[in-house]
């Protein structure tokens, strides 16, 4: 008899949260777009790096792509024996009130943090449509976690999943990132499409921090050119200013586990990063801390 009810009657009665406020306002930003190889995962990982170590700022970054490249392009910074007490989807999936400050793993990069790659997101993907509030899970967790952070950058997969709904859902803005082939456009046009459905559908103030031009190659300058003037009427003063061209040391720094900045300092990927944090700190108002 004593298993029939299993109702959580008793968690309406307010207890004492096992998480204490961190007294930062966390600026919460999602790294998307439709299309996958685009350098989403660069971004994210050398703009995380960027913020924290030129600009003294503490960044979490959320790795929400079930493939796990933030963290193997963090590898050779994070501690082998560093573990998360569980891994992002069971916070997600949770019955409970978790917080993902309890996914969450320090690097050796001073102020930098990051959710560590987690397999099973790529069967929370199908598991959170049965969820009540489906969209809202990972805006839940972060609600003491934020207070922790200065910017939380959470990387996404590469559609517009469930995942990437509750990213976008959790964020203040959306960095989309793109190179110059229609179809990586044609990608980052679906997600801005998406932006304004969760802005006026699920009403929700969901910001376009800007759109990033990525892998941009120097030798094909008539085609960018007439690509970015296509662009530019279409998103406007949306398109950010730093563009981010080829640059095969950010290639090697991810396949040797390391942000830009570690790998090559003196590289033109290390400046064009370096000159993107710069940026996107303008547009967010947030002062940098050196
Ligand atoms: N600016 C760049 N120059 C050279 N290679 C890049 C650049 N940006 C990304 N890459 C490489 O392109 C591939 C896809 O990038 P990635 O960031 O993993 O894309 P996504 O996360 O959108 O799938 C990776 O091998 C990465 O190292
Ligand atoms: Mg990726």
């Amino acid at each position: 008899m004593r298993n029939l009810i299993k109702s959580r009657l008793k968690k309406l009665v307010k207890t004492e949260s096992r998480y204490t406020p961190g007294g930062r306002q966390g600026v919460v930003v999602a790294v998307a777009t439709v299309k996958g190889g685009v350098g989403k995962t660069t971004t994210a990982v050398n703009l995380a790096a960027g913020l924290a170590e030129e600009h003294g700022l503490k960044v979490l970054l959320v790795d929400l792509d079930a493939q796990g490249h933030c963290t193997t392009s963090l590898a050779g910074v994070v501690s082998p024996s560093a573990r998360a007490e569980l891994p992002i989807s069971e916070i997600l999936l949770s019955e409970e009130e978790r917080e993902l400050l309890d996914a969450c793993v320090e690097t050796e990069i001073g102020g930098l943090w990051i959710t560590p790659a987690d397999p099973g997101l790529a069967d929370a993907e199908g598991r959170i449509s049965q969820k009540i509030g489906k969209e809202l899970l990972l805006r839940d967790a972060l609600e003491m976690t934020r207070t922790h952070f200065d910017v939380i950058l959470v990387d996404c997969p590469p559609n517009k999943g469930n995942l990437t709904l509750n990213a976008l859902l959790a964020a203040d803005q959306v960095l989309i990132p793109t190179d110059l082939s229609p179809l990586s456009v044609q990608g980052a046009d679906q997600l801005v499409d998406t932006v304004l459905t969760v802005r006026q559908r699920l009403n929700h103030q969901l910001e376009v921090l800007g759109v990033v031009l990525t892998r941009v190659d120097g030798r094909t300058v008539t085609i960018n050119e007439e690509m970015r003037q296509t662009i530019e009427e279409a998103w406007g003063g949306l398109v950010l200013d730093q563009q981010i061209g080829i640059n095969t040391a950010l290639s090697q720094a991810q396949m040797k586990g390391e942000p830009i900045f570690v790998h090559a300092p003196q590289s033109r990927g290390a400046e064009h990063y370096k000159a993107l944090a710069e940026e996107v700190l303008q547009r967010l108002e947030i002062p940098s801390r050196r």
